[in-house]
């Protein structure tokens, strides 16, 4: 199917990434898990994205995420998305080269979800890989890591 024309400058995003990260936050654990991402498209002028991870140690399921990135001109993206966990994120973002900065403009959450307020989120594409790291204001707490990544282009 041919691509949209407004989401031409995200089409590095494309396809299925698969990889590793890792979390942290000053009321958690540390943790490893692994990773899938996939950015798809049906013509229309946004790219849908979704994610899934596996416990590193366990394998069993862990978080999971989907969403929409909706291009406005060359340089800015909203975008959409949502968490099993009862969050629901809206950002504006500005891509620059190959990176895509994004921040939150909204954060929701259902009435049993834990508490997030803040969540930055940064995707860089290089050649074959798709790193990216998410801060959040959660708990309480101000904006900090709780994630970073390095996937593969399958
Ligand atoms: C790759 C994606 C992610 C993974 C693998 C992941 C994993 C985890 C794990 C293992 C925990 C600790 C156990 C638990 O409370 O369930 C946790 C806690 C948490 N995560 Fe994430 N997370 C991810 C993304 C996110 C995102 C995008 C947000 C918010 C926008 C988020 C918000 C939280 C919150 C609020 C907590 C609870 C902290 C606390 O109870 O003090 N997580 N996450």
């Amino acid at each position: 199917m041919e691509l949209h024309p407004d989401v031409e400058h995200l089409a590095m995003l494309l396809g299925t990434w698969r990889g590793k990260g890792s979390g942290h936050y000053p009321t958690i654990e540390d943790f490893e898990y692994f990773e899938e991402v996939t950015f798809g498209h049906v013509g229309k002028p946004f790219i849908a994205y979704s994610q899934k991870t596996r416990d590193a140690a366990t394998e069993l399921p862990l978080h999971s995420e989907a969403g929409y990135f909706r291009p406005v001109g060359t340089t800015a993206v909203e975008l959409v998305l949502v968490q099993p966990s009862g969050i629901v994120e809206i950002h504006d973002g500005i891509l620059d080269g190959t990176t895509l900065r994004m921040e939150s403009t909204a954060v929701l959450t259902t009435p049993t979800a834990k508490s997030v307020t803040t969540v930055h989120r940064m995707i860089a594409v290089g050649e074959s890989t798709l790193s990216y790291d998410v801060h959040m204001a959660a708990v309480g707490l101000p904006l900090q890591h709780h994630l970073s990544a390095e996937l593969h282009r399958q």
